[in-house]
């Protein structure tokens, strides 16, 4: 297995609390990755390709690494998420978290305050996630809008209105 990403840190942080010998860890910058052809049985990715802006060519690039009916699974940030208004949450009068989305069509990179001030994160429609597997010879086999549930609120009191959107857009396909 190899597991990628751009940033060091979070390559030790991976390799810390990760001891399988099977696991290789590598630096790569999903912009410009090239993978062997036929290489792998899946491809999965976490919440990293909402930071990506060429994703037309990394699609391409795993549709070339994939076996034929080999598997590519990711999430990202739901489109809903990566459209805000403001760049982060805001509470309603009534302490409820509220995310104002804004210019749902206009795609391209979005500047957000989260963990740091400025963050860009790469908004797109989900018919571009759709359109984007189609293009590059996917079949979409699954796709999940995950939304925090009323039980989750109840557990998490500060989620409320976390509940009222979907925060993150899994989708699961094959070559
Ligand atoms: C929200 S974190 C998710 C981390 C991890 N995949 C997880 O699920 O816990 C987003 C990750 O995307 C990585 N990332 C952002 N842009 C990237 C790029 N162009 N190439 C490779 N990794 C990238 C960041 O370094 C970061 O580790």
């Amino acid at each position: 297995m190899h597991g990628l990403d751009v940033s060091e840190n979070m390559l030790a942080r991976a390799r810390e609390t990760t001891a399988d010998p099977a696991i290789r860890y590598e630096r790569a910058d999903l912009e410009t990755l090239v993978l062997a052809e036929g290489a792998f049985d899946l491809v999965y990715s976490s919440l990293a390709l909402h930071y990506v802006e060429n994703l037309h060519g990394l699609f391409e690039q795993v549709r070339r690494g994939l076996v034929p009916g080999g598997r590519f699974v990711f999430s990202v940030e739901h489109p809903i998420y990566t459209a805000p208004a403001r760049p982060g949450w805001t509470r309603d009068p009534d302490g409820r978290l509220a995310w104002p989305v804004n210019r749902y069509a206009e795609e391209g990179a979005r500047s957000t305050d989260w963990l740091a001030k400025g963050v860009l994160k790469q908004h797109r429609t989900l018919a571009s996630y759709v359109n984007l597997l189609i293009e590059n010879g996917f079949t979409l086999a699954r796709l999940e809008e995950w939304s925090a549930s009323a039980d989750d609120v109840a557990a998490h009191p500060d989620w409320a209105g976390a509940d009222e959107r979907p925060s993150f857009l899994l989708m699961a396909a094959h070559r």
